[in-house]
């Protein structure tokens, strides 16, 4: 495994519609492996591909398992998540605001509406149909990260957007 460098906004891959994943080969195991390295390396709490400059619809996603986000989260503090080819199936009309900041964008963090809860399908790193259902947090972190598939980022629906103070690291981790 190895860390892949983070690209920034201004890399033109981050606006890229990114290719669905069609080969679950070695090299797309590599970048899977990869990208959670880099992932929790960073740290952040999610990662999409073409954040590592790669043009492809694959997603990973780990809440962290402190006792405080066990506590809150249960299960699925901790649980790695990695969906090839992500689509939001089911939205809620719930919407809820929150802090986000992006790996790719350091140093700003905005507030962003969105759905409470999502149903999530898509493919395992081995090209297994999954069904994933994400309400809180795991669901706002989920829709950042497939947005990042599309080329779009927080800070394009952003209600306001600022520059870090100390107490958002802690609040919002980077996605
Ligand atoms: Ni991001």
């Amino acid at each position: 495994m190895a860390i892949r460098e983070i690209i920034r906004l201004d890399n033109p891959i981050l606006r890229k519609k990114a290719r669905r994943v069609v080969s679950f080969d070695d090299r797309f195991q590599q970048l899977v492996d990869d990208m959670v390295e880099t992932m929790l390396a960073a740290p952040g709490v999610g990662l999409a591909a073409p954040q590592v400059a790669v043009s492809q619809r694959v997603i990973v996603v780990r809440l962290p398992d402190d006792e405080d986000s066990r506590q809150e989260y249960g299960p699925e503090a901790g649980k790695l998540y990695v969906v090839a080819n992500p689509e939001i199936i089911k939205a809620s009309k719930e919407m809820v605001e929150g802090i986000e900041g992006c790996l790719s964008i350091p140093g700003y963090y905005g507030r962003v509406d969105r759905h409470e809860k999502v149903v999530i399908t898509g493919q395992d790193r081995h090209g297994k149909p999954l069904r994933i259902k994400a309400a809180g947090w795991l669901a706002r972190v989920f829709q950042h990260e497939i947005d990042h598939l599309d080329g779009r980022l927080y800070i394009d629906i952003a209600s306001e957007v600022w520059e870090a103070r100390p107490e958002d690291a802690e609040e919002a981790p980077l996605e």
